[in-house]
């Protein structure tokens, strides 16, 4: 195995010389679970069923889901009670499971609200244990990952569960005469490259992909985004007069809250929830000097590209308004990547900074958060860094 460590070579593997990588083995693991959606499969395949999904996430399509994320937020937020303890990282996984169930595959469901969240909460609680199984398969040498102690018959079973759950959706919007406008019917319209539309497999295994890339990313950068206004009382009062500036029906984004928006880079910056991510040399290929044989597995890093002293003075000091001084286009490309770069950069980026504005309004204008005094909040490594668990307090803003 080899490790990308400058941002030079991160550039040349992911954009400057793409053509000569597959996604490696971390997506193999996960292929014959999640299927071959957007996040596992490759070449001329992957290019149509990119350019067939991207209409969902343009910026005008986003502004359309907006209304329903602010619904899906304030829902849960409004039914925090004063002095109540939250465990936050699994508030924030359900509610962004929610939205993005709500916002991408069900424009009108009859079922309501309701039916909704429980959805949500299953999708949830299967799709955490299937990115630990496929963590478990790639780090692990097969013989040892496939032992019933280290959870792998769950694993397979919530893998079918899933798979099941997303199979009925795909059934029911096919059937639906009424052509809801969500995602499902826009991966069943015909395109230039696929008159037909997609199959209820290939339609299947794209729900898979998106909910497999879309919601545990979100929730865990945001439980990191808590944890650090539970820390620093200043920040929070900042992004509150934020709030309070602008009126309800502004879309939040980099423009309308900028200052909201450099603490969310910030977060993606020290807390970047992926750290390993990797690719395969398909053909002999030289990176950095060095000649990478074909079949040679690569790891890179957004979480440790973060931290370079060289690009991020003092690198582990959180500081929002660094941006303010050095803004993402003067660094080299390479060194800060979030949501990656090249032709597999994250579809969802401006999806779930949207999303992710949107969450943090409606809490911040709302409620300030306390950290319990007992409890010592670790970043722990599974397929994402995330918090252990992060129970705060909430308290309402004193009225003025
Ligand atoms: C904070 C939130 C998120 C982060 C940090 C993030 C990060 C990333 C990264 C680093 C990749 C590249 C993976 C690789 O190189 O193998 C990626 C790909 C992807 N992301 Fe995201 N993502 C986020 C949210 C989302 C959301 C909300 C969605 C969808 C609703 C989404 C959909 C995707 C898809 C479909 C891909 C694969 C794109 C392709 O291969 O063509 N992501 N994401």
């Amino acid at each position: 195995m080899f490790v990308l460590n400058s941002p030079e070579a991160v550039h040349d593997v992911l954009v400057t010389q793409s053509r000569k990588f597959s996604k490696g083995l971390l997506f193999d693991i996960a292929r014959p679970f999640i299927g071959n959606g957007i996040i596992t499969s490759e070449r001329e395949f992957h290019r149509r069923q990119r350019r067939a999904l991207q209409p969902a996430f343009h910026r005008d399509s986003i502004a359309g889901y907006v209304g329903t994320m602010i619904d899906v937020a304030e829902e849960q937020v409004s039914t925090w009670r004063p002095g109540e303890v939250i465990v936050m990282d699994q508030a924030m996984r359900r509610l962004m499971t929610v939205m993005l169930v709500a916002t991408l595959f069900s424009t009108e469901r009859p079922d309501g609200a309701e039916a909704m969240a429980e959805l949500g909460d299953r999708v949830a609680e299967h799709l955490t244990t299937v990115m630990r199984g496929v963590f478990v398969g790639t780090v692990l040498p097969a013989p040892i990952a496939s032992l019933p102690a280290l959870g792998h018959r769950r694993y397979l079973s919530a893998a079918a569960a899933l798979r099941d759950l997303a199979d009925t959706a795909v059934r029911q919007a096919r059937q639906d005469p009424t052509g809801r406008g969500d995602l499902l019917s826009i991966m069943f319209t015909g395109t230039a490259g696929n008159p037909q539309g997609m199959s209820d497999v290939e339609a299947r295994d794209e729900l898979l992909s998106l909910l497999m890339a879309g919601a545990e990313t979100t929730s865990t950068t945001l439980s990191w985004a808590l944890y650090e206004l539970g820390r620093r009382p200043e920040i929070t009062d900042r992004i509150k007069a934020e709030c309070r500036s602008r009126p309800v029906e502004v879309i939040p984004s980099a423009t309308t809250f900028p200052f909201t928006d450099r603490f969310l880079r910030e977060v993606l910056r020290l807390h970047q929830p992926n750290w390993l991510l990797m690719r395969r040399a398909l053909e002999p290929v030289r990176v950095s000097g060095i000649e990478l044989p074909p079949g040679a597995e690569i790891i890179y890093s957004a979480a440790t590209m973060h931290r370079d002293p060289a690009y991020f003075p003092d690198p582990l000091r959180f500081d929002p308004d660094r941006w303010l001084d050095r803004s993402q286009k003067e660094l080299p490309p390479g060194a800060y990547i979030p949501f990656a770069v090249g032709n597999r950069k994250c579809i969802g980026d401006f999806f779930s900074m949207t999303e992710m504005l949107v969450v943090l309004r409606s809490i911040v204008s709302r409620w300030r958060l306390h950290p319990l005094e007992k409890h010592r909040v670790r970043p722990v490594v599974q397929a994402q860094i995330r918090p252990n668990s992060l129970p705060m307090l909430v308290s309402p803003w004193p009225t003025r």
